[in-house]
Protein backbone atom coordinates (compact mmCIF):
# COMPACT_ATOMS: atom_id res chain seq x y z
CA UNK A 1 0.00 0.00 0.00
CA UNK A 2 1.32 2.94 -1.27
CA UNK A 3 1.52 6.17 1.25
CA UNK A 4 0.49 9.43 -0.45
CA UNK A 5 1.49 13.10 0.79
CA UNK A 6 -2.84 14.04 0.76
CA UNK A 7 -3.23 11.20 2.92
CA UNK A 8 -0.34 12.70 5.19
CA UNK A 9 -1.82 16.06 4.50
CA UNK A 10 -5.64 14.86 5.19
CA UNK A 11 -4.34 13.33 8.32
CA UNK A 12 -2.70 16.32 9.71
CA UNK A 13 -5.29 18.38 9.22
CA UNK A 14 -7.27 16.96 12.02
CA UNK A 15 -4.38 18.15 14.26
CA UNK A 16 -5.14 21.30 16.56
CA UNK A 17 -2.69 23.89 16.44
CA UNK A 18 -1.47 25.89 19.59
CA UNK A 19 -4.49 27.90 19.95
CA UNK A 20 -6.44 24.86 19.97
CA UNK A 21 -9.01 26.56 16.98
CA UNK A 22 -7.47 25.97 13.43
CA UNK A 23 -5.29 23.04 12.56
CA UNK A 24 -1.72 23.03 11.98
CA UNK A 25 -1.81 22.49 8.13
CA UNK A 26 -4.06 25.59 8.00
CA UNK A 27 -1.52 27.11 10.28
CA UNK A 28 1.04 26.66 7.82
CA UNK A 29 2.72 24.50 10.59
CA UNK A 30 3.94 21.54 8.53
CA UNK A 31 7.10 21.45 6.44
CA UNK A 32 7.18 19.78 3.04
CA UNK A 33 6.65 16.22 3.85
CA UNK A 34 8.71 13.36 2.28
CA UNK A 35 7.85 9.34 1.77
CA UNK A 36 10.00 6.81 1.31
CA UNK A 37 9.23 3.22 1.69
CA UNK A 38 6.24 4.09 3.75
CA UNK A 39 8.14 6.39 6.21
CA UNK A 40 7.45 9.62 6.45
CA UNK A 41 9.47 12.68 7.42
CA UNK A 42 8.57 16.58 7.78
CA UNK A 43 9.13 19.30 10.87
CA UNK A 44 6.43 21.44 12.14
CA UNK A 45 7.90 24.87 12.73
CA UNK A 46 7.39 26.46 15.67
CA UNK A 47 7.95 29.49 17.67
CA UNK A 48 11.47 28.86 19.59
CA UNK A 49 10.23 30.13 22.53
CA UNK A 50 7.29 27.55 22.78
CA UNK A 51 8.90 24.42 21.38
CA UNK A 52 8.58 23.03 24.81
CA UNK A 53 5.48 23.16 25.72
CA UNK A 54 4.60 21.99 21.57
CA UNK A 55 6.41 18.69 22.50
CA UNK A 56 2.77 16.78 22.81
CA UNK A 57 1.72 18.13 19.41
CA UNK A 58 4.96 16.90 17.91
CA UNK A 59 4.14 13.59 19.41
CA UNK A 60 0.67 13.92 18.65
CA UNK A 61 1.62 14.37 15.18
CA UNK A 62 3.85 11.82 14.64
CA UNK A 63 1.56 9.06 16.36
CA UNK A 64 -1.57 10.37 13.77
CA UNK A 65 0.94 9.83 10.38
CA UNK A 66 2.02 6.40 12.18
CA UNK A 67 -2.06 5.76 11.98
CA UNK A 68 -2.28 5.86 8.80
CA UNK A 69 -2.56 2.72 6.39
CA UNK A 70 0.88 1.93 4.71
CA UNK A 71 2.75 3.97 6.91
CA UNK A 72 5.84 2.25 8.84
CA UNK A 73 7.02 5.08 10.54
CA UNK A 74 7.11 8.66 10.68
CA UNK A 75 9.56 10.90 12.06
CA UNK A 76 8.79 14.37 13.24
CA UNK A 77 11.06 17.10 13.99
CA UNK A 78 10.21 20.50 15.55
CA UNK A 79 11.87 23.49 13.77
CA UNK A 80 12.49 26.67 15.76
CA UNK A 81 11.85 30.04 13.67
CA UNK A 82 15.34 31.39 14.04
CA UNK A 83 15.06 34.83 16.26
CA UNK A 84 17.60 37.41 16.54
CA UNK A 85 20.33 36.84 18.76
CA UNK A 86 19.39 33.08 18.06
CA UNK A 87 22.10 32.74 15.25
CA UNK A 88 24.68 31.45 16.40
CA UNK A 89 27.65 29.52 16.04
CA UNK A 90 27.75 25.99 17.25
CA UNK A 91 29.83 26.39 19.82
CA UNK A 92 28.05 28.78 21.64
CA UNK A 93 25.48 27.14 23.38
CA UNK A 94 21.88 28.40 24.61
CA UNK A 95 21.52 29.09 28.06
CA UNK A 96 19.38 25.99 29.71
CA UNK A 97 15.52 26.12 29.15
CA UNK A 98 14.10 28.26 31.98
CA UNK A 99 12.76 25.75 34.34
CA UNK A 100 8.55 25.97 33.21
CA UNK A 101 6.47 27.25 36.02
CA UNK A 102 4.95 24.78 37.96
CA UNK A 103 1.48 25.05 36.73
CA UNK A 104 2.78 24.30 33.19
CA UNK A 105 4.84 21.74 33.69
CA UNK A 106 4.80 18.62 32.68
CA UNK A 107 5.72 15.72 34.94
CA UNK A 108 9.52 14.82 34.48
CA UNK A 109 8.37 11.36 35.81
CA UNK A 110 7.45 8.48 33.11
CA UNK A 111 4.71 10.59 31.91
CA UNK A 112 6.93 13.21 30.44
CA UNK A 113 7.86 11.46 27.15
CA UNK A 114 6.32 8.85 24.88
CA UNK A 115 9.12 6.19 25.61
CA UNK A 116 9.24 5.11 29.14
CA UNK A 117 12.23 6.76 30.60
CA UNK A 118 15.32 4.26 31.52
CA UNK A 119 14.01 1.73 28.92
CA UNK A 120 17.02 -0.02 28.11
CA UNK A 121 18.71 -0.30 24.59
CA UNK A 122 18.59 -3.72 23.23
CA UNK A 123 22.04 -5.08 23.23
CA UNK A 124 23.83 -2.44 24.86
CA UNK A 125 25.14 -3.87 28.13
CA UNK A 126 26.17 -0.57 30.00
CA UNK A 127 25.84 3.08 29.05
CA UNK A 128 28.01 5.21 30.71
CA UNK A 129 27.79 9.02 30.87
CA UNK A 130 31.36 11.54 31.01
CA UNK A 131 30.45 14.32 32.37
CA UNK A 132 31.32 17.74 34.09
CA UNK A 133 30.40 20.46 35.80
CA UNK A 134 31.32 22.95 33.64
CA UNK A 135 32.70 23.41 29.91
CA UNK A 136 36.14 22.96 28.28
CA UNK A 137 37.50 20.45 31.22
CA UNK A 138 38.06 18.13 28.81
CA UNK A 139 35.12 15.53 28.81
CA UNK A 140 34.97 14.55 25.02
CA UNK A 141 38.84 14.73 25.17
CA UNK A 142 38.56 11.77 27.94
CA UNK A 143 35.01 10.07 26.53
CA UNK A 144 37.20 9.35 23.26
CA UNK A 145 40.20 7.72 24.57
CA UNK A 146 38.58 6.05 27.80
CA UNK A 147 35.88 4.45 24.95
CA UNK A 148 39.08 3.21 22.91
CA UNK A 149 41.20 2.31 26.06
CA UNK A 150 37.92 0.36 26.84
CA UNK A 151 37.98 -1.22 23.57
CA UNK A 152 41.76 -1.84 24.01
CA UNK A 153 40.66 -3.88 27.23
CA UNK A 154 38.72 -6.49 24.76
CA UNK A 155 35.34 -4.76 24.62
CA UNK A 156 32.71 -4.27 22.51
CA UNK A 157 31.99 -0.15 22.63
CA UNK A 158 30.57 2.97 21.19
CA UNK A 159 30.56 6.81 21.92
CA UNK A 160 27.38 8.92 21.51
CA UNK A 161 28.24 12.50 21.33
CA UNK A 162 25.65 14.40 23.58
CA UNK A 163 26.52 17.95 23.14
CA UNK A 164 24.21 18.39 20.24
CA UNK A 165 24.66 22.20 20.38
CA UNK A 166 28.55 21.83 19.66
CA UNK A 167 29.28 18.27 18.43
CA UNK A 168 32.80 17.39 18.66
CA UNK A 169 33.13 13.82 17.24
CA UNK A 170 33.60 14.40 14.08
CA UNK A 171 36.70 16.40 14.99
CA UNK A 172 37.82 14.57 17.39
CA UNK A 173 37.41 11.26 15.72
CA UNK A 174 38.35 12.39 11.89
CA UNK A 175 35.18 11.21 11.22
CA UNK A 176 34.28 12.98 7.45
CA UNK A 177 31.74 10.80 6.38
CA UNK A 178 27.79 11.15 6.98
CA UNK A 179 26.10 7.85 8.85
CA UNK A 180 24.46 6.14 6.37
CA UNK A 181 20.11 4.20 6.72
CA UNK A 182 20.02 0.57 5.60
CA UNK A 183 15.89 0.46 6.48
CA UNK A 184 15.04 4.59 6.50
CA UNK A 185 14.34 3.77 9.78
CA UNK A 186 17.46 3.53 11.93
CA UNK A 187 21.28 4.60 11.50
CA UNK A 188 24.26 2.76 11.29
CA UNK A 189 27.17 4.13 13.53
CA UNK A 190 30.27 5.60 12.23
CA UNK A 191 33.51 3.02 12.46
CA UNK A 192 36.16 5.05 13.81
CA UNK A 193 39.50 3.83 16.03
CA UNK A 194 37.39 0.38 16.03
CA UNK A 195 34.28 1.73 18.05
CA UNK A 196 30.84 2.86 17.28
CA UNK A 197 30.32 6.50 16.91
CA UNK A 198 27.13 8.78 16.67
CA UNK A 199 27.11 12.31 16.82
CA UNK A 200 25.46 15.43 15.45
CA UNK A 201 28.36 16.46 13.89
CA UNK A 202 28.13 13.79 11.37
CA UNK A 203 24.63 14.77 10.38
CA UNK A 204 25.29 18.63 9.83
CA UNK A 205 27.76 20.94 8.11
CA UNK A 206 30.59 22.38 10.18
CA UNK A 207 28.78 26.09 10.10
CA UNK A 208 25.46 25.12 10.90
CA UNK A 209 23.83 26.99 13.45
CA UNK A 210 21.97 24.72 15.93
CA UNK A 211 19.39 25.93 17.62
CA UNK A 212 17.61 23.37 19.95
CA UNK A 213 14.82 23.33 22.65
CA UNK A 214 14.34 21.28 25.31
CA UNK A 215 12.23 18.77 23.76
CA UNK A 216 14.12 18.95 20.76
CA UNK A 217 17.19 18.28 22.54
CA UNK A 218 15.26 15.23 24.18
CA UNK A 219 14.33 14.03 20.68
CA UNK A 220 17.32 14.22 19.09
CA UNK A 221 18.89 12.09 21.56
CA UNK A 222 16.92 10.05 22.23
CA UNK A 223 17.07 9.24 17.97
CA UNK A 224 20.58 9.44 18.25
CA UNK A 225 20.29 6.31 21.31
CA UNK A 226 17.15 4.21 19.87
CA UNK A 227 17.04 4.68 16.21
CA UNK A 228 21.27 3.95 15.86
CA UNK A 229 21.96 0.30 15.33
CA UNK A 230 24.40 0.15 18.34
CA UNK A 231 23.91 -3.51 19.15
CA UNK A 232 25.99 -5.35 20.18
CA UNK A 233 27.81 -3.13 22.43
CA UNK A 234 29.74 -4.14 26.23
CA UNK A 235 29.58 -0.26 26.90
CA UNK A 236 28.29 2.75 25.40
CA UNK A 237 29.94 6.12 26.60
CA UNK A 238 28.01 9.37 26.60
CA UNK A 239 29.98 12.54 26.04
CA UNK A 240 27.55 14.42 28.05
CA UNK A 241 27.00 18.50 27.01
CA UNK A 242 28.43 20.67 29.36
CA UNK A 243 26.50 21.91 32.69
CA UNK A 244 24.04 20.68 34.81
CA UNK A 245 20.92 22.34 33.57
CA UNK A 246 17.61 21.11 32.68
CA UNK A 247 18.77 19.52 29.61
CA UNK A 248 21.45 17.45 31.47
CA UNK A 249 19.45 16.73 34.23
CA UNK A 250 16.49 14.96 31.84
CA UNK A 251 19.32 13.22 29.81
CA UNK A 252 20.52 11.41 32.96
CA UNK A 253 16.82 10.72 34.09
CA UNK A 254 15.99 9.32 30.72
CA UNK A 255 18.77 7.15 29.95
CA UNK A 256 18.98 3.92 31.36
CA UNK A 257 23.00 5.26 33.27
CA UNK A 258 25.35 2.37 34.75
CA UNK A 259 27.28 5.33 35.92
CA UNK A 260 28.73 8.62 35.44
CA UNK A 261 32.27 9.18 34.93
CA UNK A 262 33.13 13.07 36.17
CA UNK A 263 35.72 15.01 34.32
CA UNK A 264 37.39 17.58 36.34
CA UNK A 265 40.32 20.12 36.39
CA UNK A 266 42.24 20.22 39.16
CA UNK A 267 41.11 23.80 40.30
CA UNK A 268 37.55 22.41 39.67
CA UNK A 269 37.24 20.74 42.75
CA UNK A 270 37.84 23.36 45.00
CA UNK A 271 35.83 25.75 42.77
CA UNK A 272 32.83 23.04 43.27
CA UNK A 273 32.19 22.85 40.21
CA UNK A 274 32.19 19.15 39.37
CA UNK A 275 30.67 18.46 42.84
CA UNK A 276 27.64 19.84 41.09
CA UNK A 277 27.46 17.23 38.24
CA UNK A 278 28.14 15.11 40.61
CA UNK A 279 25.09 16.21 42.79
CA UNK A 280 23.23 16.08 39.88
CA UNK A 281 23.70 12.56 39.18
CA UNK A 282 23.59 11.37 43.05
CA UNK A 283 19.99 13.12 42.90
CA UNK A 284 18.61 10.54 39.81
CA UNK A 285 20.88 7.81 41.51
CA UNK A 286 22.74 7.11 39.01
CA UNK A 287 26.19 5.90 40.87
CA UNK A 288 29.52 8.08 40.60
CA UNK A 289 32.09 5.22 38.82
CA UNK A 290 34.71 7.76 39.83
CA UNK A 291 36.32 10.90 39.22
CA UNK A 292 39.08 11.51 36.12
CA UNK A 293 41.25 14.62 37.18
CA UNK A 294 42.24 15.92 33.39
CA UNK A 295 45.09 18.80 32.85
CA UNK A 296 46.44 17.04 36.06
CA UNK A 297 49.85 18.38 35.55
CA UNK A 298 52.08 19.32 32.98
CA UNK A 299 54.63 17.84 31.08
CA UNK A 300 57.34 19.70 29.00
CA UNK A 301 57.15 18.61 25.79
CA UNK A 302 61.18 19.28 25.45
CA UNK A 303 62.17 17.66 28.41
CA UNK A 304 59.43 15.54 29.32
CA UNK A 305 59.51 17.14 32.96
CA UNK A 306 56.85 16.91 35.31
CA UNK A 307 55.23 19.42 36.82
CA UNK A 308 52.65 20.46 38.94
CA UNK A 309 51.30 23.67 38.42
CA UNK A 310 47.79 23.50 38.84
CA UNK A 311 47.45 22.37 42.32
CA UNK A 312 47.62 18.59 40.77
CA UNK A 313 45.85 16.29 43.40
CA UNK A 314 42.76 18.25 44.26
CA UNK A 315 40.38 15.64 42.58
CA UNK A 316 41.69 13.19 44.36
CA UNK A 317 41.67 14.42 48.24
CA UNK A 318 38.53 16.09 46.85
CA UNK A 319 36.98 12.96 45.84
CA UNK A 320 38.07 10.73 48.58
CA UNK A 321 36.43 13.81 51.17
CA UNK A 322 33.24 13.07 49.20
CA UNK A 323 33.53 9.42 49.07
CA UNK A 324 33.79 9.04 45.34
CA UNK A 325 36.19 7.12 43.53
CA UNK A 326 39.54 8.44 41.86
CA UNK A 327 40.36 7.09 38.75
CA UNK A 328 43.53 8.92 37.71
CA UNK A 329 45.17 12.05 36.51
CA UNK A 330 45.55 12.67 33.00
CA UNK A 331 48.53 15.18 32.53
CA UNK A 332 48.04 18.26 30.41
CA UNK A 333 50.25 17.45 27.28
CA UNK A 334 50.65 18.95 23.40
CA UNK A 335 50.18 15.44 22.36
CA UNK A 336 46.81 14.92 23.53
CA UNK A 337 45.86 18.23 22.21
CA UNK A 338 47.28 18.36 19.07
CA UNK A 339 46.16 14.23 18.18
CA UNK A 340 42.85 15.30 19.67
CA UNK A 341 42.40 18.32 17.14
CA UNK A 342 43.93 15.88 14.61
CA UNK A 343 41.19 13.58 14.89
CA UNK A 344 43.92 10.70 16.41
CA UNK A 345 43.01 9.95 19.56
CA UNK A 346 46.17 9.89 21.31
CA UNK A 347 45.34 6.04 22.96
CA UNK A 348 44.75 4.95 19.06
CA UNK A 349 47.90 6.19 17.70
CA UNK A 350 50.17 5.86 20.47
CA UNK A 351 48.78 2.61 22.94
CA UNK A 352 52.02 2.46 24.16
CA UNK A 353 52.62 6.21 24.89
CA UNK A 354 52.72 7.45 29.04
CA UNK A 355 49.04 9.55 27.91
CA UNK A 356 47.17 5.75 26.60
CA UNK A 357 48.52 3.94 29.96
CA UNK A 358 46.50 6.78 31.82
CA UNK A 359 43.79 6.57 29.90
CA UNK A 360 43.68 2.51 30.25
CA UNK A 361 44.52 2.45 33.82
CA UNK A 362 41.11 4.70 34.00
CA UNK A 363 39.32 2.30 31.35
CA UNK A 364 40.65 -0.80 33.71
CA UNK A 365 38.66 0.84 36.82
CA UNK A 366 35.54 1.76 35.40
CA UNK A 367 35.43 -1.42 33.97
CA UNK A 368 36.03 -3.04 36.94
CA UNK A 369 33.49 -1.13 38.48
CA UNK A 370 30.55 -2.20 36.05
CA UNK A 371 31.36 -5.80 36.39
CA UNK A 372 31.48 -5.34 40.09
CA UNK A 373 27.99 -3.71 40.13
CA UNK A 374 26.39 -5.98 37.52
CA UNK A 375 27.71 -8.53 39.96
CA UNK A 376 25.91 -6.97 42.51
CA UNK A 377 22.27 -7.20 41.18
CA UNK A 378 23.36 -3.88 38.92
CA UNK A 379 21.74 -1.67 41.24
CA UNK A 380 23.89 1.55 42.21
CA UNK A 381 26.83 0.20 43.51
CA UNK A 382 27.29 3.58 45.79
CA UNK A 383 24.07 4.02 47.94
CA UNK A 384 23.29 7.57 48.76
CA UNK A 385 21.94 9.31 51.30
N1 LIG B 1 45.03 16.29 28.90
C1 LIG B 1 45.02 17.22 27.97
N2 LIG B 1 46.16 17.78 27.53
C2 LIG B 1 46.15 18.76 26.59
N3 LIG B 1 45.06 19.26 26.05
C3 LIG B 1 43.89 18.75 26.46
C4 LIG B 1 43.79 17.71 27.43
N4 LIG B 1 42.49 17.40 27.60
C5 LIG B 1 41.80 18.21 26.78
N5 LIG B 1 42.63 19.01 26.10
C6 LIG B 1 42.27 20.05 25.13
O1 LIG B 1 41.41 20.97 25.79
C7 LIG B 1 40.40 21.43 24.92
C8 LIG B 1 39.04 21.14 25.53
O2 LIG B 1 38.88 19.74 25.61
P1 LIG B 1 37.49 19.04 25.30
O3 LIG B 1 36.91 19.53 24.04
O4 LIG B 1 37.72 17.58 25.46
O5 LIG B 1 36.68 19.59 26.54
P2 LIG B 1 35.13 19.52 26.84
O6 LIG B 1 35.00 19.48 28.33
O7 LIG B 1 34.51 18.43 26.07
O8 LIG B 1 34.69 20.91 26.29
P3 LIG B 1 33.22 21.41 25.98
O9 LIG B 1 32.66 21.79 27.30
O10 LIG B 1 33.42 22.57 25.08
O11 LIG B 1 32.48 20.27 25.35
C9 LIG B 1 40.65 20.73 23.59
O12 LIG B 1 41.38 21.58 22.75
C10 LIG B 1 41.49 19.52 23.97
O13 LIG B 1 42.35 19.12 22.92
MG1 LIG C 1 32.96 18.46 24.66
Amino acid sequence: MTVTREAVIEKLSTIKGPDFKDDIVSLGMVSEIFIADGKVFFSITVPAERAEELEPLREAAERAVKSIPGVTNALVALTAERQGGMGEAPRSRPQPAPRPAPQSSRPAGPAAGTIPPKAEIHGVRWIIAVASGKGGVGKSTTAVNLAIALRALGQKVGILDADIYGPSMQKLLGVKEKPVTTDGRTMQPIEAWGVKAMSMGFLVEEDTPMVWRGPMVMSALRQMLRDVEWAPLDVLVVDMPPGTGDAQLTMAQQVPLAGAVIVSTPQDLALIDARKGINMFRKVEVPILGVVENMSYFIAPDTGKRYDIFGHGGAKAEAERIGVPFLGGVPLTMDVREKSDAGTPVVAVDPDGAQARVYREIAEKVLAQLKAQAGAGGGPRIVFE
